[in-house]
């Protein structure tokens, strides 16, 4: 038998419903807060990625799926939305009007990480990009946004952690302090640390390794390092996120896994899901727009993980898929014909409705309606076929009535809309 590859996985119903209740709220949230949604390719040209994320990153590096495409050279399956949403801003010169933008996206991302418990190869992320607003005011807002929505999934047991990691003005001066500490303890770093040291001496900071966390305990801050316009810019973030009632924990460690990214990081830890415990990740990017051969755009963004969101949320509340409102249960040949006709107008008028051909006995239509969690069922016989009146049974109350064959599809609609 063919299974499923490791690290990819399917999203069953029982599962499902979880999702769905999920992306809705996103969706209805997100349109709260001005933003549209926007629908792009999974697969864009590899230098994107490499061009925004950066090439000294683990995605660059080794985490993604690229193909060689003939002429088109290589491709890659989108590890993250950003960069698209960037590019798409860019190509259909959506500042031209008004540089103010505000999209959201969902869909599959892929990385080749090492699978395990809420790290998958493809997982799913619920992307939201706000362009043409350099204001902090507007970073606070996202955040709240975002623990909004979490709020209103009951999310328990998370929490927004935030940084700043300053502007090309003030952050090479912190990085050569950073590196300068790093070189002093170059024996106790991991081999990719001693990597990244060189090229990116910001990712040590997130180093799991415990050597590589005790070597960097004294590490200097960069909220020590930012320039006038970046701390005043953090300041108000976390005034406006008090002042707003959003809980927050600055973390000077919290450095992100993508290059793109300037002043705000923010992360929201949960605590309930193990090592993989970022639920959500984002920040500013004021310099990506313009990088990407696009004007010089502010921008900021996050991106929630849709699998590990739907695990805290399965964790909290049960949500089950609503039975039909109507089961037919026919018994005899005509019966069973009728039965099918009447779904068929039933179901195009909006009233979810299910039958069953297969010729059963009443009583097993009724442990069918059961356990399909119908809200109603209808019973309907040749014998009544020619009486002229079949039988409605609530399901809740065992209450029954009798109805008119005349108009029946018209009377049902009427009472289930
Ligand atoms: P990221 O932190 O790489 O940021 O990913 C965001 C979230 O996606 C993570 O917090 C996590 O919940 C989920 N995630 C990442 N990798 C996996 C995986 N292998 N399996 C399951 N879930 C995963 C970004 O992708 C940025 N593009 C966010 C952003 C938007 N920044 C600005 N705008």
């Amino acid at each position: 038998m063919i299974q499923l590859i490791k690290g990819f996985k399917d999203v069953l119903p029982g599962e499902i419903e979880v999702w769905q209740t999920i992306e809705r709220a996103a969706k209805e949230t997100f349109e709260n807060f001005g933003f549209q949604e926007i629908r792009l390719p999974i697969v864009e040209k590899s230098e994107l990625f490499s061009r925004s994320i950066g090439d000294t990153t683990d995605i660059v590096e080794k985490e993604m799926y690229t193909f060689e495409d003939g002429k088109r050279g290589h491709i890659t399956l989108r590890p993250e939305a950003t960069a698209s949403v960037v590019r798409s801003y860019i190509q259909h010169k959506m500042y031209a009007a008004d540089p103010i933008r505000k999209f959201y996206t969902i869909g599959p991302m892929f990385r080749r990480e090492r699978p395990q418990k809420g790290r998958y190869r493809q997982f799913y992320q619920i992307d939201a990009e706000v362009f043409g607003i350099d204001s902090p005011y507007l970073d606070a807002q996202l955040i709240f946004m975002l623990t909004t929505l979490l709020a209103t999934l009951k999310a328990k047991d998370v929490k927004a952690h935030i940084n700043s990691l300053g502007c090309p003005c003030c952050r090479p001066k912190f990085q050569k302090a950073l590196k300068e500490l790093l070189d002093a303890k170059k024996e106790h770093l991991c081999e990719n640390c001693l990597r990244r040291s060189e090229k990116n001496p910001l990712r040590v900071l997130d180093c799991k390794v415990p050597a590589c966390r005790e070597a960097v305990v004294g590490a200097p801050s960069i909220l020590d390092h930012l320039c006038d316009e970046c701390s005043d810019h953090f300041e108000t973030v976390k005034r406006v996120l008090t002042e707003n009632g959003v809980e927050y924990e600055v973390d000077k460690n919290l450095v992100r896994g993508l290059d793109y990214y300037t002043r705000t990081a923010f992360e929201i830890l949960t605590t309930s899901l193990g090592a993989q415990n970022a639920v959500a990740g984002g920040g500013r990017y004021d310099g990506l727009v313009k990088a990407l051969g696009g004007p010089e755009v502010p921008a900021i963004g996050f991106a929630i993980g849709f699998d590990r969101l739907a695990e805290i949320v399965a964790m909290q509340q049960s949500i089950e898929a609503p039975g039909p409102t109507l089961y037919i249960a026919p018994l005899g040949e005509k019966a069973t014909e009728t039965a099918a006709h009447w779904v068929m107008q039933l179901a195009a008028r909006g009233i979810s409705c299910e039958t069953d051909f297969s010729g059963r006995s009443l009583k097993s239509h009724m442990k069918r309606a059961d356990k399909l969690k119908a809200a109603h069922v209808l019973m309907v016989g040749d014998d009544e076929l020619k009486t002229g009146r079949v039988t409605l049974r609530n399901m809740t109350t065992r209450e029954q009535d009798e109805l008119p064959l005349d108009g029946l599809v018209e009377t049902l609609a009427q009472q289930f809309k």
